[in-house]
């Protein structure tokens, strides 16, 4: 795909380093994009099977093919950043290929890697992440003006080794690549629930395939306190039941993520969030305490009080130990969320806000917000802070971070702030793929003049934590996150919703590859929910019933599992389900091409629809009556499994009326409907994912007559509108 964004402000053929100064090269490379642009590219083309997608790219005739002969060699620019990456990437290949691939003499390198200069030691915002690649049937050469252009190639590589019959290949392609943004984060919340550093360093290693280059760790909330203080050891020792990383921990996590070209922004979350700080130094507190470390999750009173000096002497201090631990030039200060509760209820406090005449709390948090700037920049840091940290007069070298909305972002931006969007990049909230991927830093419609769009620095998903755990954490961040982390990353352009489905099934087996855990989590939860009993078919049976199911989304897990707390286990159905789940969109893929397909609905679809719906039916069926009395778990599930059987059971019924061309009467889909509404409704705080579609399968069982009479698109409309109809008295 053809750009015109603004490229790198460094300029790759400058370099010093670089050899290959031909400028030729690239005028001819430039007039073949130019050819192949949206314009005038053959719809054919099906896009490279990796995300990101690259910025430009188009493929030639031929392939590259891997014999045992294939050697890899470097020329130019050295390090062990880059020496460890090919070696991460010969691993993975050799893995996927079963071959030994081994460095060779540069002439004779079936991949050649030749970058120009050492990126900056410490990966640094806007840094070059630039490279090239150039494959034809004799060799691939991947270039980069700095060895961070290398490590992005090189994921570009580990993703696009491909099989087919005729064996492994690297399909014949020419890349142009670079980032559309400058800040592409992950938010890991390691407070709600503890998060070891093997997890962080995986999902570095995630990260890293998908281009990735901000670990923004949530380090304190009200939930625990985790990182290690020397000078204020009572933070950790009280606030974090043993669960915090060590110095040399922390320092070892921004070694690991530099050597993959990623920074680590820490955010200590104040003045509100702060219980856990508060339960070693209650006299920070603007209540009297004392103070336990928060259970359960939601928004908590304890809040910092700004007016005590001590409170500024302490953050001094700590920050300032901290930038001695994270090398990184931004430091989050999070600034979210605080109720005023205490606020309100101290009389001194509201005394301090007239006298200072801050007007009110959000005047309060100003003042607070301003000399806790001052701090950070004291100690060589920027500050990022989350929306609330946005009153007038903060200086506009913070950075606002937005949750609440991209209107925020582009306030922000407006008033000339820097920012970073997570407004719509929530993925613990469990919403689908496509819906983060539509949500754009800057959309096409932005209202922002060009200055202004170049303060949008990028985004970051945000891993919240209430309802993960070690085990889990993986199969809410992955794949999703690779669309985040494309639409970061490519064109704006790049925006087809089949498309990135299509290329994030491959890259969720890339990611597998590379050790995430979001498809291996799933075997060893399911035989401990099972029991001891259960057959290897019933386990199979509940995989079955996992794959058509999905957490409730948003925020609602809460409100089916009110009594949960810190320590409950999230080893239920729900946590085993995940979303998104491949084998459910594939259903629904399905169901939606047989009804609206035009022409005669394809019988040979309705009998593979119809073994499919048969098969949940059977697996729920045989999990209530067969092991449901031998597991406790399982029995405690038997509802949903009932009702999972019924809302099989009114599929199958309708699509044998649409492939029978059966009229079925508005009785009849009223019924069926309010089965579905009845059979289908979230239990165990699971919901469902074949519900939409069977509803859309009913409603068109009952309106077959009118189809013949419709356009495609009119059909199509029709049944959408009245299958979406909550109430089920819809026409
Ligand atoms: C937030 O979600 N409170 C930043």
């Amino acid at each position: 795909m053809i750009c015109s964004l603004p490229r790198p402000r460094r300029v790759i053929l400058t370099h010093r380093a670089f050899a290959w100064t031909n400028l030729a090269r690239w005028v001819v490379f430039g007039v073949v994009m130019f050819a192949l642009s949206p314009a005038g590219r053959a719809e054919a083309v099906p896009t490279p099977p990796v995300m990101p997608l690259p910025a430009e790219w188009s493929y030639r005739a031929g392939r590259l093919a891997f014999t045992p002969a294939f050697t890899v060699a470097m020329t130019g620019h050295d390090d062990a950043r880059l020496q460890a990456s090919i070696d991460g990437l010969l691993q993975r290949w050799n893995e996927r290929t079963g071959l030994v691939l081994r460095r060779g003499p540069a002439t004779a390198a079936a991949l050649l890697i030749e970058c120009g200069a050492p990126g900056p030691e410490i990966p640094q915002l806007g840094e070059d992440e630039s490279y090239t690649l150039e494959v034809d049937a004799s060799r691939a050469v991947l270039r980069a003006p700095t060895s961070t252009g290398g490590l992005r190639g090189l994921a570009t590589l580990q993703q696009l080794l491909q099989s087919d019959a005729d064996g492994w290949q690297l399909p014949a392609i020419q890349i142009r690549d670079h980032p559309r943004f400058a800040w592409r984060g992950l938010l890991v919340d390691v407070s709600r629930h503890w998060m070891p550093i093997e997890v962080i360093k995986r999902e570095l290693d995630g990260m890293a395939l998908v281009k990735l280059n901000v670990l923004h760790l949530h380090l304190t909330d009200n939930q625990g306190f985790r990182v290690e203080s020397k000078r204020y050891p009572r933070l950790q020792e009280f606030g974090s039941d043993g669960h915090y990383y060590t110095q040399d921990q922390i320092r070892a996590i921004v070694v690991y993520a530099a050597a993959r070209g990623i920074r680590v922004v820490p955010e200590f979350d104040i003045p509100g969030h702060t219980t856990s700080w508060l339960v070693g130094y209650p006299e920070l507190a603007a209540a009297p305490g004392p103070y336990a470390i928060e259970r359960h999750w939601g928004v908590f009173d304890p809040v910092m009080d700004p007016t005590n000096k001590a409170l500024y002497r302490l953050l001094d201090g700590f920050l300032g130990e901290m930038t001695g631990l994270f090398p990184d030039p931004y430091l989050h200060i999070g600034g979210d969320e605080v109720n005023g509760v205490q606020w309100n209820n101290n009389a001194r406090i509201q005394q301090f806000i007239r006298e200072h005449g801050l007007k009110d709390n959000a005047g309060l948090q100003a003042y607070f917000s301003r000399r806790v700037l001052a701090i950070v920049a004291k100690h060589g840091r920027k500050m990022v802070g989350w929306d609330e940290i946005l009153t007038p007069g903060l200086p506009t070298d913070a950075v606002i971070h937005s949750w609440r909305g991209p209107e925020s972002l582009a306030r922000a931006a407006q008033q000339g702030y820097a920012g970073i969007l997570s407004n719509g990049y929530y993925i613990d909230l469990i919403h689908p793929a496509a819906e983060h991927y539509r949500v754009d830093p800057l959309p096409a419609d932005t209202p922002l003049t060009s200055a202004e769009q170049r303060r949008v620095l990028g985004g970051e998903g945000t891993m919240w934590a209430e309802w993960v755990t070690p085990e889990t954490v993986d199969s809410r961040i992955w794949p999703r996150m690779a669309a985040i982390a494309e639409r970061l990353w490519s064109p704006q352009p790049v925006a087809a919703v089949d498309d990135m489905y299509r290329r994030l099934a491959v890259v969720s087996r890339r990611l597998d590859e590379a050790g995430m855990r979001h498809e291996a989590y799933l075997d060893p939860m399911l035989h401990r929910l099972a029991g001891d009993d259960a057959t290897p078919a019933e386990i199979l049976a509940l995989r079955a019933v996992v794959d058509v199911i999905e957490p409730v989304k948003g925020y609602h897990r809460g409100d089916f599992q009110p009594e949960t707390t810190q320590a409950s286990p999230l080893t239920g159905l729900a946590d085993c389900a995940r979303p998104d789940s491949p084998v459910a969109l594939d259903f629904i893929r399905r169901i939606d091409q047989f009804l609206f397909t035009p022409g005669e609905h394809d019988p040979a679809a309705a009998a593979a629809l119809a073994r499919q719906l048969t098969a949940w039916h059977t697996a729920a069926q045989d999990l209530v009556q067969n092991l449901a009395p031998r597991s406790p778990r399982v029995r405690e599930i038997a509802p949903l499994l009932l009702g999972l059987a019924d809302t099989c059971g009114v599929g199958e019924e309708a699509l044998q009326a649409v492939a029978d061309r059966r009229p079925c009467s508005d009785e009849w889909r009223r019924e069926k409907l309010a089965t579905l509404t009845q059979a289908g409704q979230p239990r165990a705080a699971v919901e469902f994912m074949i519900v939409p579609p069977l509803r859309r399968l009913v409603c068109a069982a009952a309106a077959g007559a009118q189809r013949a009479a419709l356009t495609p698109e009119a059909w199509r409309q029709m049944i959408e509108q009245v299958a979406a109809v909550p109430s089920d008295k819809g026409t």
